[in-house]
C-alpha cells in the first residue's frame, strides 16, 4: 500500500498556506507560487512543505494559475491515467504560459513528486515548457534549484538523500509556529522495502526510511502549538515505522502513538497506510489503550486469493489476514476498517475474483478504494503473464464497488442515532453550516456557529447521507466550557 489513495485527490495548497507565506515573506518582491497536488496525502503534506521552503524566497501562494510566476505540479505515478494527467496539464500550461508572456510576463514550471522520480529527463523532453524537475526527496533544494533553472539550464534533480530532506523538514519544524488548521499530516516513515509486484512506490519513493522520534515529537508539538487537534502520521509504510528515539532505541509506531498521546491538545491521531505484515502487537494494543487514537484502520490486503497474494508479493495469505482482523477487532471492536483492492492482477481467474469477494463479505469495510490492475513499467507484474482483458477488470471493479457501497452504506446507517465527538474543521457549503469528522473518518455536516471551528464536539448523528453524515450539535454554544468539551483555539 502506499498512502491513502488517491483517485480523484487533486488539490492546491493555497488555502493552507496563505497566511503563513504573507508572514514569511516581508519587505521582498513578492513573487505568486502555484502548487497542484496529485495523489496520495503524502503529496499534499510535501506540497505544504514546498510552500514553506518558497516563503523565504519571497513567494507567497496562489489559486490563479493564470497569476503564478512559478507552477509546481507534485505528481503521483500509482497508476497510469495519473501521468497522463500531468502531460495534459501541462499542455493547458502552456497556453497559459504564452498568454502571460505577451504581457511581458515569465512563468516557471517545475514537476515534482513521484512522476518527476520515475521519469526524470523525459519530463522536460515530453513537455518542453518545463524548467525543473524535482523528485520527491530533494524538494528541501527547491531555492537553489529554481536559481540553477533561472540561469537557464533545465535542472532534474532526483537524488534519493532523504536524511537531508527528514533534517531540513525539521529545522522548518522550529521555525514554523503559525496557525495550522484543526487537522493536519506529519510524515514519519517514507518509502517501501516490500516490493509488491504491481508497485512502483520502491522505486519511486526508495526504500524504508524513518524519521527519529524526536523529530515527530517536536514537529507533532509545534503543530498543536499552532492549533492543530489531529495528526494523522503519514508514511508509504507508516506501521513498519521504526525511529531511534533519544536513548538510542529503536520504537515501532504503537510506542511512537503512546509517546504523541501525550501531548497536550492533541486529540486525535491517526496513521495511514498500513500493511498486514507490520501490524505488531504493540500496534495493536495502542488501539486498545489510546483514547486518541481513532478507531479507524486503512489496511488494504489487495486481493481474498492466495494465488493471487503470492503473485502480488504480499507475504502473506488469506487466512493470515482474517486472524489479524480478529485480533484488531478484539482490541478495538468498534474499529472501522478500510482497505484496498486491486481487480485484475495477471493470472486473476473468475474464482480468484470471487475469493476477493467472498473476503469483503467476511470481513465487512466501512469504506475501501478499489481499482483496475494498471501495468506499470518496470515493475515485475508488466511482464507477467495472462494480462486480463480490460473489460473483465471493469466487470470486477463495478461488482467490486457495488458491495463495498453496501457495506458503507449500512456501516454509515449504524451511526444513526449516536452521540459522538466530532472535530468541526471548515465551513460547509451552505451559510451557517460546518463540516467536521467522525471518529470513524466520517464527514459529519451540522449546523453550528464558525467559531467552533477546530473544537470538537458531541453531535448526535440524525441522518445519513450517501458520503457523510448530518448530525446536531448536543451541547449549544452557551454550554462550552460547562459541557467538558473543549472550546475552539483562540483565532
Ligand atoms: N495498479 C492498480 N492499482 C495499484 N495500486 C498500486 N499500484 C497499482 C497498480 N499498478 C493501488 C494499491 C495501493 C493503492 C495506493 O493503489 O491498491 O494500495
Ligand atoms: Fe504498499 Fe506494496 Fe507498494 Fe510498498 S510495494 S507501497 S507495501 S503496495
Amino acid at each position: 500500500m502506499t498512502s491513502r489513495p488517491e483517485q480523484d485527490l487533486e488539490t492546491n495548497v493555497t488555502a493552507v498556506s496563505a497566511t503563513d507565506m504573507t508572514v514569511a515573506r516581508k519587505g521582498g518582491n513578492t513573487r505568486k507560487v502555484f502548487v497542484r497536488t496529485y495523489g496520495c496525502q503524502m503529496n499534499v503534506y510535501d506540497s505544504e512543505r514546498m510552500t514553506d521552503v518558497l516563503a523565504p524566497e519571497g513567494f507567497e501562494a496562489t489559486d490563479d494559475l493564470e497569476d503564478a510566476d512559478l507552477v509546481i505540479l507534485n505528481t503521483c505515478h500509482i497508476r497510469e491515467k495519473a501521468a497522463e494527467k500531468v502531460y495534459s496539464e501541462l499542455g493547458r500550461i502552456r497556453k497559459v504560459k504564452e498568454e502571460r508572456a505577451k504581457s511581458g510576463k515569465d512563468m516557471m514550471v517545475g514537476v515534482a513528486g513521484c512522476v518527476a522520480q520515475a521519469e526524470g529527463e523525459e519530463i522536460s523532453r515530453r513537455a518542453p515548457i518545463v524548467d525543473l524537475v524535482v523528485g520527491p526527496q530533494s524538494y528541501h533544494q527547491l531555492p537553489s534549484l529554481l536559481e540553477k533553472a533561472r540561469a537557464g539550464s533545465k535542472v532534474v534533480e532526483t537524488e534519493f538523500d532523504i536524511d537531508a530532506k527528514f533534517n531540513h523538514l525539521s529545522e522548518r519544524a522550529e521555525k514554523q509556529v503559525l496557525k495550522r488548521p484543526p487537522s493536519a499530516f506529519l510524515t514519519v516513515q517514507e518509502g517501501c522495502d516490500k516490493f509488491c509486484t504491481f508497485c512502483v512506490v520502491p522505486y519511486t519513493r526508495g526504500a524504508e526510511v524513518s524519521r527519529s522520534v524526536e523529530q515527530i515529537v517536536s514537529e507533532a508539538e509545534r503543530m498543536a502549538a499552532a492549533g492543530v487537534r489531529e495528526i494523522t502520521l503519514l508514511g508509504q509504510n507508516v506501521n513498519a515505522y521504526h525511529g531511534t528515539s533519544p536513548d538510542g532505541a529503536v520504537w515501532g509506531l504503537g510506542r511512537l502513538l503512546r509517546r504523541l498521546a501525550e501531548i497536550d491538545g492533541l486529540d486525535r491521531l491517526r496513521y495511514t497506510t498500513s500493511h498486514p505484515r507490520d501490524m505488531d502487537d504493540d500496534l495493536i494494543a495502542a488501539h486498545r489503550d489510546l483514547k486518541s487514537l481513532m478507531p479507524y484502520l486503512h489496511l488494504p490486503v489487495q486481493s481474498g486469493s492466495d494465488k493471487i497474494l503470492k503473485a502480488m508479493n504480499r507475504r502473506h495469505t488469506r487466512d493470515e489476514y482474517f486472524r489479524l482482523i480478529d485480533r484488531i477487532r478484539e482490541a478495538a471492536p468498534d474499529i472501522a476498517l478500510s482497505g484496498d483492492f486491486i481487480v485484475g492482477f495477471p493470472g486473476e481467474s473468475d474464482q480468484d475474483f470471487e475469493d476477493t469477494m467472498d473476503l469483503i463479505r467476511q470481513v465487512g469495510y466501512g469504506s475501501a478504494f478499489s481499482f483496475k490492475y494498471s501495468s506499470r513499467p518496470g515493475t515485475p507484474g508488466a511482464t507477467m503473464d495472462e494480462q486480463v482483458p480490460e473489460d473483465v477488470k471493469s466487470a470486477r471493479l463495478a461488482a467490486l464497488q457495488a458491495l463495498v457501497a453496501e457495506q458503507q452504506k449500512a456501516f454509515n446507517a449504524s451511526r444513526l442515532g449516536m452521540t459522538c465527538d466530532v472535530l468541526l474543521e471548515k465551513t460547509g457549503r451552505n451559510p451557517g453550516q460546518l463540516v467536521g469528522k467522525s471518529p470513524w473518518l466520517q464527514p459529519v455536516q451540522l449546523d453550528a456557529p464558525e467559531d467552533l471551528i477546530g473544537s470538537i464536539q458531541a453531535v448526535e448523528i440524525v441522518d445519513i447521507g450517501s458520503n457523510s453524515l448530518f448530525g446536531r450539535l448536543i451541547a449549544g454554544q452557551d454550554d462550552l466550557g460547562r459541557s467538558g468539551r473543549i472550546p475552539a483555539p483562540a483565532a
